[in-house]
């Protein structure tokens, strides 16, 4: 983290009482003189900081950025989110993730206020507006890259898990929505980089439609699309939310790695808005309908297709139906 953000981090600890400038100076190894600066780019970052001659800084309002100083001053993540890089607006994080992928800290987090040019699975767009929550985390699991749909189910459950947390009764559609009363609110796009039998790194690219009003979004997604702060009635802290999904994210991915996938499927099917569902599936070669049943140990969409046949979709576009 740069001192800007290092400095926001500690007025953020401090809970609003005043720090003095040279408590700062020392703990940041500047100058008072770069306190001071750096106070001042704050302030027009829109943080109100407050200070007295004899007690220093205090941080009395803020602009509820989902910045660096911010994230970290909350965080009780061990790895995940140790290294964030912030912008107001980028093309894309996952654009940003894979660029530094290689040299990055496993669980180093990119994240940005907007997106001009947001990807979307099956190489959609993605409307990233200022108010969602646009974030992309960099792992390098050991795993084969047959594996890596796993990583997006349980992308799927950490959102879904934390959402809960909020009181909203969020679903997973397979392989990676999030919806909540039955419109989707959450997209993954998991982005891997392999040799043939190991990978390198995954970035896992997730957008939240958060504070977001989707009624400003293109005819075609308008209907299926919701926000948590429609879902709620208010909007809701950003900053709060980031941290507990970067926690149940690390959670759960601290269990994948220990235990495997086994009760990480588990709690996938119980938050499952597929399974049971008449469903549509586009692939490259085929579009298949069927009764979704199950979804296998490697987190494989099981269809049945009539009279007791199976078929096995291990990736594909999903949209739930109206029973024939
Ligand atoms: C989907 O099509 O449902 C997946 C959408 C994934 C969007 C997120 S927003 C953060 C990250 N950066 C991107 O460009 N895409 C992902």
């Amino acid at each position: 983290m740069n001192i800007k953000d290092r400095l926001l981090e500690k007025l953020l600890i401090s809970k609003g009482k005043p720090v003095s400038g040279e408590k700062l100076a020392h703990e940041l190894s500047v100058s008072r003189a770069a306190v001071w600066k750096h106070i001042q780019a704050l302030r027009e970052d829109g943080y109100r900081i407050e200070s007295s001659t004899h007690l220093g800084y205090s941080l009395v309002g803020s602009p509820g950025k989902l910045t660096p100083g911010e994230i970290r001053a909350g965080l009780k993540t061990k790895i995940i989110g140790k290294d964030i890089r912030y912008f107001e607006e980028t093309e894309s994080t996952n654009i940003i993730a894979r660029e530094m992928a290689g040299r990055a800290d496993e669980g180093t987090v990119v994240i940005a206020e907007s997106q001009t040019g947001g990807r979307g699975r099956l190489g959609r767009k993605w409307i990233s507006p200022e108010g969602g929550i646009w974030l992309s985390i960099i792992i390098k699991p050991k795993i084969q890259p047959s594996f890596a749909p796993r990583i997006t189910l349980l992308a799927g459950v950490s959102v879904a898990k934390t959402i809960r947390s909020f009181g909203l009764q969020a679903k997973i559609k397979w392989p990676n929505d999030v919806l909540i009363n039955g419109k989707k609110v959450c997209g993954i796009l998991t982005e891997v980089g392999a040799e043939i039998d190991l990978i390198d790194y995954c970035i896992v690219g997730i957008g939240i439609d958060a504070n977001v009003d989707t009624e400003s979004f293109p005819d075609e997604i308008r209907d299926g699309s919701t926000s948590l702060k429609k879902e709620l009635g208010h909007e809701i802290d950003r900053i709060g939310f980031v941290h507990k999904l970067l926690l149940e994210f690390e959670e759960i991915y601290v269990e994948f790695q220990k235990e495997g996938f086994h009760s990480i499927l588990e709690e996938w099917r119980n938050m499952s808005a597929t399974i049971g569902e008449w469903v549509k599936i586009t692939t490259h070669a085929a579009t298949i309908y069927g009764e979704a049943v199950g979804v296998d140990s490697e987190g494989a969409l099981i269809l049945e297709t009539g009279e007791g046949k199976l078929e096995k979709i291990v990736a594909g576009n999903c949209e739930h139906l109206r029973r024939p």
